[in-house]
């Protein structure tokens, strides 16, 4: 009688409720990496409105298709630069000259210049 009441004790130990908390508390801790970049860049929904003054057709699906060749494509040579760095003139320029270098073929070349521009003008607007 005694050691079956014992064994309930031990067995419920380790599946305690409190015990279970404790353990997810502690992993929610661990920090995800931050990263400044990463935020300025990737396209978000909002964008839409600034890309459709311009390609009316622009969808959210087309600038984060530009987000990833960007990433792929533009970062062989240097770090992803930041579209809010150069004024649309500078980047009319750069873009000419830097597809060339990363052999964009003229949709993907579209693509990562309507991404660029509509990031530029999003970073810029939000006073960032
Ligand atoms: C083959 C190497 C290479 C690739 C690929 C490349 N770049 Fe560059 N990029 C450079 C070099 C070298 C410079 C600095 C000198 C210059 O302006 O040519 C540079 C400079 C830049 C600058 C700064 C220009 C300035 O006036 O300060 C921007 C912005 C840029 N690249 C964007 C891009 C984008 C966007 C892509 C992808 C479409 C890309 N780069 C792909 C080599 C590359």
């Amino acid at each position: 009688m005694l050691g079956s009441i014992a064994m309930v004790a031990v067995c419920c130990k380790t599946t305690h409720p409190v015990a279970t908390a404790k353990s997810s508390a502690t992993s929610s801790l661990t920090p995800t990496p931050y990263s400044p970049a990463e935020s300025y860049l990737t396209p978000v929904p909002s964008d839409l409105g600034i890309a459709q003054k311009y390609w009316p057709a622009t969808t959210l699906d087309n600038l984060q298709q530009g987000y990833s060749i960007y990433e792929d494509k533009c970062t062989d040579c240097h770090e992803m630069k930041m579209p809010q760095d150069f004024t649309l003139e500078a980047w009319t320029a750069i873009m000419h000259k830097m597809a060339r270098k990363a052999k964009l073929d003229s949709n993907q070349y579209q693509l990562v210049f309507q991404y660029t521009l509509t990031r530029r003008e999003a970073i810029l607007s939000s006073g960032k």
